[in-house]
């Protein structure tokens, strides 16, 4: 029998990767006055998420998850949030048509603010001071001022991600969806790529595909999914008093949820089954996710699966895989066989950039382009030879022209790291690199198409 649960147990827990607030009155005043605040988002919205995801793990659709690494208070702007979401839209597209199935549409957005760190402080000459955490606990100037942990940032966090989701509902419901619009913006990306060639030939499907569905009277005038999408908000649940203060209690169904966001997930260094992130998200509804990186051995794997998503239910568990280009191969099949085995129901996504990342000469954070593909091709590999779902992928990724990750068909040098590095914490996948990522994933999607009709053909 599983212990009792309220949206505090994970107080009486061991945690990780907690700030050290010196002001412990202040933090508690506004966790207080966080939990009288509105909800940011629904728990009807967070189930339809679930129902979407059910549909992953049954192997009918594939989950698109991106965003920044961290969002900052300073990239805090309209153009910020309308370039990520036109990418990611026309990633959507991409994959959609691949996968000739729905495309679950999740953002790391709208409350993706703390970070954990490999290290609890940072030294610099003979000064040392905390580890930048995120803009909801701390700011990232090195100073002490700016270091100390201030609760005050998570309400500026909470204000930010309603504002940051208020725009993203106006954008997904009211008219800047649009297909023939994210249509045109993939075929210009198309135009200009120095790999044109190699996409050009799905880009014309899609574009017959659609004039074949005009000529049918098919077309966002007529049809409103064409003109609108469902969209939601993900991060990671890490800063737990800021989720507990707007964990609530759903009067339809009388369930818990967190109303930070649609789905939440569980980093790889706050993963302990007896601790304190463990212990919170075991409570919640909501979609939940999991990194599981080259540590993560099968039965610790069934165990946690066990404590997140008791009653077996489709679409409440992610698992995030995140081994490494080179590690894929030594760690996941035994992950996946073992699932599988149990009969469990989860998600599979491949986050192909927490395991790639090196530091460049110049002494920048980066990810090799081919890396992070080769991550994404060894996933799907393993999941053919398994015979089971590449469910989903998720990257860190802006729409804006940054230089953080070396390579793609720009061929981006480590010596052009430099020129446009803004991110607060990981390197992101550029606009026009995402857009290549997605044309890849779609290749290794049609293969696992071609293998799963070849297998139909060949038992019929
Ligand atoms: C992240 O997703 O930004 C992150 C820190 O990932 P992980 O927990 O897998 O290292
Ligand atoms: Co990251």
């Amino acid at each position: 029998m599983a212990e009792k649960w309220t949206p505090e147990t994970w107080r009486s827990k061991p945690i990780q990767q907690v700030p050290d607030y010196p002001d412990k009155a202040a933090l508690d005043a506004v966790e207080a006055k966080l939990a009288t605040y509105p909800p940011l988002v629904f728990a009807g919205e967070a189930r339809k998420l679930k129902k979407q995801l059910a549909e992953v793990a049954e192997g009918r659709a594939f989950l698109l998850q991106g965003g920044d690494c961290t969002e900052s208070f300073a990239e805090h702007r309209a153009d910020n949030i309308r370039d990520f979401f036109r990418v990611f839209l026309q990633m959507a597209v991409v994959l959609t048509y691949a996968a000739a199935s729905p495309v679950v549409k999740v953002g790391r957005i709208a409350g993706q603010f703390a970070k954990p760190r490999s290290a609890p402080m940072e030294k610099i000459g003979d000064v040392e001071l905390p580890s930048y955490r995120g803009d909801i606990i701390n700011g990232i100037d090195f100073t002490e001022a700016e270091r100390t942990p201030d609760p005050v940032r998570m309400e500026m966090a909470y204000r930010q991600s309603a504002a940051t989701l208020n725009l993203i509902r106006a954008f997904a419901q009211g008219g800047f969806a649009n297909l023939d619009h994210v249509h045109q913006w993939m075929l210009s990306f198309v135009k200009d790529s120095p790999q044109s060639s190699r996409y050009q030939d799905i880009a014309d499907r899609i574009t017959e595909a659609l004039d074949f569905m005009r000529a049918c009277g098919v077309d966002p005038d007529s049809a409103p999914q064409l003109r609108s999408t469902d969209f939601f908000t993900s991060h990671e649940a890490l800063l737990l008093g800021y989720e507990e203060a707007l964990t609530r209690v759903d009067s339809t169904s009388g369930d818990w949820y967190s109303t930070t966001g649609h789905m939440v997930w569980i980093g790889y260094r706050t993963r302990q089954i007896d601790h304190a992130h463990v212990e919170f998200c075991r409570g919640i509804k909501n979609p939940i996710g999991l990194k599981c990186g080259p540590s993560m051995e099968p039965d610790n794997l069934l165990r946690l699966i066990d404590v997140l998503n008791p009653a077996n239910e489709a679409g409440h568990l992610t698992l995030i895989a995140r081994f490494g280009a080179d590690k894929v191969y030594d760690h996941l099949p035994a992950l996946v066989s073992a699932v599988e085995r149990e009969g469990r129901k989860v998600v599979w996504s491949c986050d192909p950039m927490h395991g790639n990342t090196i530091k460049a000469a110049t002494g920048f954070k980066t990810r090799p382009f081919e890396r992070v593909l080769g991550e994404v091709e060894a996933f799907f590999a393993v999941h053919r030879a398994e015979g089971t779902h590449p469910g989903g992928i998720q990257v860190e990724m802006t729409g804006k022209a940054v230089t953080e990750c070396t390579g793609g068909a720009r061929a981006i040098s480590e010596d052009d790291l430099s020129a446009r590095y803004h991110t607060h914490c990981d390197p992101r996948l550029n606009a026009d690199q995402a857009l290549e990522l997605a044309f890849l994933v779609a290749e290794n999607i049609k293969k696992e198409r071609e293998k799963r009709h070849a297998g139909v053909a060949a038992a019929s």
